[in-house]
């Protein structure tokens, strides 16, 4: 059985964990994330972003998905990363998804909330959780998502955002990038704690890839509960794929690149994992 994505949000805000979220778009991203999940003892959510829909036939994936949760050790759920339009998240419901992000980032305040709570009102219907985003998450070096303006979250608009939309979890933009940073990071860890302390709602971290493990950690412990990681699985599949079929290697089977291509995510997963299930380990200082 898939489990439900506000509950295992709402576990990890209690025990001051964080959930990753892993940007799946095929068998060998979900299989690496549950297999590194069980290494870890720890949950995990799939997230297929709207942006893979149409390669990816939706209700194919969500029963893969259920079917490799029902055998899984840990709990799996599964969530719609990034969609921009309402019929992706019709779909979503109706394969048995349980939470959605519907991204009104790009809008004004105003049409932000009255679109947003829209969804809301769709979703819950379906008791389908929804995560929305206020502010923008910037894109950095080889993402894969849409060019955001870096706008920090406004707490004032947060609080206002939240009470009007009912939302169940907010993406609050403090600095993170889709994508490999292109400079140091400037992560806004003030911001986090001012929005944690104003809001009640799960917070959740965009752009998990290339930013320090200390840092992960840190808004872990201000707050966050759901991370997002897609381009730092990607890139390590990518360069074990080069390396494979490297000019002069031998002709390897697909099935053989498959398998091998699974085997360079599992790691990275497993760091994200670890880390956002002890993010007070990462913060000690080894002599
Ligand atoms: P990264 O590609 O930086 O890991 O971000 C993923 C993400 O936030 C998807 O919603």
């Amino acid at each position: 059985m898939l489990a439900r994505t506000q509950d295992l949000l709402l576990e990890a805000q209690r025990q001051q964990k964080a959930i990753a979220a892993i940007n799946a778009f095929n068998m060998e991203t979900v299989q690496a994330a549950v297999h590194a999940a069980e290494l870890s003892e720890r949950p995990v959510i799939i997230a297929l972003g709207e942006r893979y829909l149409p390669t990816t036939r939706i209700e194919g994936f969500a029963a893969m998905v259920r079917a490799i949760a029902e055998t899984a050790s840990v709990p799996v759920s599964l969530h719609l990363d990034h969609a921009y339009e309402k019929s992706s998240i019709e779909q979503a419901i109706r394969c048995g998804f349980s939470s959605v992000m519907y991204d009104g980032s790009r809008y004004e305040l105003e049409q932000n909330i009255a679109q947003t709570r829209a969804i809301v009102e769709l979703a819950h219907a379906f008791d389908v959780a929804v995560e929305a985003e206020i502010g923008s998450v910037a894109r950095g070096a080889h993402s894969d998502e849409e060019e955001g303006d870096g706008r920090l979250t406004s707490p004032a608009d947060a609080k206002r955002f939240v009470a009007e939309t009912g939302v169940d979890s907010l993406a609050a933009a403090i600095g993170t990038v889709h994508g490999m940073y292109t400079g140091t990071p400037n992560i806004n860890l003030e911001l986090l704690a001012t929005l944690r302390d104003s809001l009640q709602v799960p917070l959740v971290l965009h752009g998990g890839s290339g930013t320090p493990e200390a840092i992960i950690a840190q808004t872990v412990l201000s707050g966050i509960c759901k991370v997002n990681v897609n381009t730092e699985i990607s890139l390590a599949a990518v360069d074990r794929l080069r390396r494979d079929a490297e000019p002069g290697s031998p002709q390897l089977h697909l099935s053989v690149i498959t398998s091998g291509l699974e085997e360079a995510m599992i790691p990275v997963i497993s760091k994200f994992i670890r880390l956002l299930g002890s993010p007070a380990d990462a913060l000690v200082v080894n002599p």
